[in-house]
C-alpha cells in the first residue's frame, strides 16, 4: 500500500474535520419547537429570568456565611429548585442567542461569545454548579452547610468570570469632585 505523503494525509484529515464541523453547525430545519430559531429573544429573556430567580433563592444560602443560625430545612428547600434550574441553564444557549454587543450600554444579553467557542466547558461548568446545588440540598450540620454554600456560590462565580460580561461600575471622575452642587441646587 502506498503511504500518503504527510501533507496529503493532513489535507484529507482537515477536510474530513471541516465536513463534520459543518454538519454539527448545520441549523435544523425550521419547524415547531426550534425556539432558538423562531424566538431567540424569548430564549434570552427566559434564561435571564431563570438566573434572576436563582439569585433570589441564593439569598438564604449566602446569608449563612455571615449569620449564626442555620435552618437546614429552609436551605434545602432553596437549593433543590436551584439544582433543577441549573440543569436547564445550558439548554437555553442556542447559537442564535450569541448576540452580545460590546458597543451598547444595555446589551440584550450579557452572555459573551466565548460560550459558543468553548461550549463543552460552559456545559461542564453548568453541570458542576447543578451538582453543587444538589450537595447543598442534602448537606446536614452547620459546617457542612456552610461549606456547601461557599462551593455553590463559587460555582456561579466560576462561570460568570469566564462567560458573563463584567460589570463596570460608573467611575468617579475628578470633575465629579469639582461639581458645583451649590449653584446646581440653586437653579432648581
Ligand atoms: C454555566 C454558566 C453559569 C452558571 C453556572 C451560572 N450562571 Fe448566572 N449567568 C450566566 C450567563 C451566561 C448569564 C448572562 C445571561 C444573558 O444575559 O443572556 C448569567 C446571568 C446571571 C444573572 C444576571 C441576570 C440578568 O438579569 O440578566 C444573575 C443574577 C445570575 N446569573 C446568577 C447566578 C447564580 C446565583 C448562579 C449560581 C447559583 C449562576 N448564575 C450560575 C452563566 C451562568
Amino acid at each position: 500500500m502506498k503511504v500518503l505523503p504527510a501533507t496529503m494525509g493532513l489535507l484529507v484529515l482537515t477536510t474530513a474535520l471541516a465536513g463534520s464541523a459543518i454538519a454539527a453547525n448545520a441549523a435544523p430545519a425550521r419547524g415547531p419547537g426550534w425556539t432558538g430559531l423562531t424566538n431567540p429573544q424569548d430564549v434570552i429573556t427566559a434564561r435571564q429570568a431563570l438566573m434572576e430567580h436563582i439569585e433570589e433563592l441564593m439569598e438564604p444560602i449566602d446569608t449563612i456565611q455571615v449569620s449564626d443560625t442555620v435552618d437546614a430545612e429552609k436551605l434545602h428547600a432553596a437549593a433543590e429548585p436551584i439544582a433543577a434550574m441549573l440543569l436547564a441553564v445550558p439548554h437555553l444557549f442556542p447559537p442564535t442567542t450569541n448576540r452580545y454587543d460590546p458597543k451598547v450600554l444595555m446589551p440584550v444579553t450579557l452572555a459573551l461569545p466565548w460560550i459558543w467557542k468553548d461550549f463543552g466547558s460552559f456545559y461542564t461548568l453548568a453541570a458542576a454548579s447543578a451538582r453543587a446545588a444538589e450537595v447543598m440540598a442534602t448537606a446536614q450540620g452547620k459546617e457542612p452547610l456552610r461549606v456547601a454554600s461557599r462551593q455553590l456560590r463559587a460555582s456561579c462565580d466560576a462561570c460568570h468570570t469566564l462567560y458573563l460580561r463584567k460589570y463596570n461600575p460608573p467611575k468617579v471622575q475628578d470633575s465629579d469632585y469639582q461639581f458645583d452642587f451649590d449653584s446646581a441646587l440653586r437653579k432648581q
